[in-house]
């Protein structure tokens, strides 16, 4: 448990977490308990006990968030709840990110991936996360509100990145800090949510997006929502949103760059897509993104390699038995997704970066890169989605070199390779 109070967060923080977690499992086995961020924790790397938390007995357990990210967000986002309430937002976030839904976006997301790729490829260096991010937020932004004029998504775009700054700070009210800045630009992007929402009421546009969902609401009394509910659970989604599925991205293009015998392969399979195309000019359609075995299995084990979400957070709400352990009420649990994806006795190798490994469903419970339950990712397809078109108009129109080293592991907090990846894009030269 460490040292009184502080516990191992120093040893935590001072070396790579993952090192941290997977020392501690093969001192102590897959349960064992710490002391971090000023809670007693119970680790658990184990596919059955992480079953058993997420899947088996959630209502045991709570989901917890730091202070500064809840009053950012708003505490009425889903994950932050449980039961009925949780319930509820969560059926209108699945009806919204469906893939009956999802798929009708691929014109949209095919804009969006190449207007990306042509204002890299200048000649200048990028990096590559912050690009990545920029693609996808304005996916997030699509599929929450449908069609949005420029202005708004500029002022949407603009005041989230200053609240997006005050997720890991400390969460003081004293003017002048980044965390009472991103306070104020919370509020402003309340009041933006407000006007998109009076004209969306008024013109009676209730679309089949993620808005139009929370619009609709009515429980059993007719109750609907309220605006800040509806503004919490925005803001909650492009929060789930966006960096997760840019450090993904930026992995992707880290792992087919240092191998490049993969990266001809998969070049080749996103050729024939194109040869097979049922789109017009350069269209990606649906059925074209199921052509892809290779590409898919890249995201696959690019989502278990880099396991951006190493752990998630939950909270026992009782005392709780399990395989002889006693787990008392108030201490933190944390499912150790990486440790889980790392271990050779469920992925041979577990290192090396090899997507012919999905040609075998991994075993049941090993693989969460979505996490598992009922606050399992809900946008799940969406991400896997918009990957797809982006890796198939980079892969069959550009070319990119890395820029300078990029062998370390950053965390933002989500680790991604160091300097965010920087790379050079050029457009590769059309034969047509
Ligand atoms: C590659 C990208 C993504 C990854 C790796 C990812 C991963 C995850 C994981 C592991 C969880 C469960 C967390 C927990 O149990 O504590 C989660 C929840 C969630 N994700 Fe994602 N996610 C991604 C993209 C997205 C996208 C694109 C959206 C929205 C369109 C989204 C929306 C959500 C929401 C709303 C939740 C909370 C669900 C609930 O509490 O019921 N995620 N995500």
């Amino acid at each position: 448990m460490g040292w009184p109070c502080i516990g191992e967060t120093l040893q935590m923080y001072s070396q790579n977490p993952n090192v941290f977690f997977t020392s501690r499992q093969k001192r102590y086995g897959d349960i064992f308990k710490t002391h971090i961020l000023g809670y007693p924790c119970v680790m658990l790397a184990s596919p059955e006990a992480a079953r058993f938390v997420l899947v088996e007995q959630p209502h045991l357990f709570k989901p917890t968030y730091p202070k500064s990210k809840e009053n950012l967000i708003g505490p009425s986002a889903l994950f932050f709840h449980t039961g009925n309430y949780h319930a509820r937002m969560r059926k209108l976030v699945q009806a919204s990110f469906s893939p009956e839904v999802t798929r009708k976006l691929i014109p949209v997301i095919n804009r969006l991936a190449i207007s990306s790729l042509e204002s890299w490829a200048n000649g200048e260096v990028i990096n590559t996360f912050h690009e990545m991010k920029k693609f996808a937020f304005e996916v997030g932004i699509l599929s929450i509100f449908g069609q949005l004029n420029k202005t708004y998504t500029d002022k949407l775009k603009e005041n989230y990145s200053i609240v997006e700054k005050g997720y890991n700070g400390f969460p003081t009210k004293l003017p002048g800090t980044a965390y009472h800045r991103s306070l104020m630009a919370r509020r402003r992007l309340s009041r933006i949510f407000g006007e998109i929402m009076r004209e969306r009421k008024e013109n009676k546009l209730f679309a089949n997006n993620l808005l139009g969902h929370l619009l609709n609401f009515r429980d059993e009394n007719g109750n609907t929502l309220s605006d800040e509910q509806i503004a919490d659970n925005i803001i909650g989604v492009l929060f789930a949103a966006q960096d997760t599925t840019a450090s993904v991205l930026t992995w992707i293009l880290k792992y087919l760059s240092d191998d490049p015998k993969l990266l001809d392969a998969v070049k080749e399979e996103q050729k024939a897509v194109c040869e097979s195309g049922d789109g017009e000019n350069q269209a990606l359609t649906w059925s074209m993104t199921r052509k892809m075995p290779l590409t898919y299995r890249v995201i696959l084990e690019s989502l278990r390699k880099a396991s951006i979400i190493s752990f998630t957070f939950r909270e026992a709400t009782v005392d709780v038995e399990y395989d002889g352990y006693l787990i008392p009420k108030g201490w933190k649990v944390m499912p150790l997704f990486r440790n889980i994806h790392h271990n050779p006795e469920f992925f041979n190798d577990p290192e090396n970066f090899d997507p012919f490994r999905f040609q075998n469903p991994p075993k049941p419970n090993t693989y969460m890169p979505f996490g598992n339950g009922i606050h399992a990712c809900p946008g799940n397809e969406l991400a896997k989605l918009e990957m797809l078109v982006l890796l198939h108009h980079m892969l069959t129109k550009y070319r990119w070199e890395l820029v300078g080293s990029s062998n370390l592991i950053q965390y933002s907090p989500f680790p991604i390779p160091e300097n965010g990846l920087r790379a050079r894009f050029t457009k590769k030269f059309d034969r047509k």
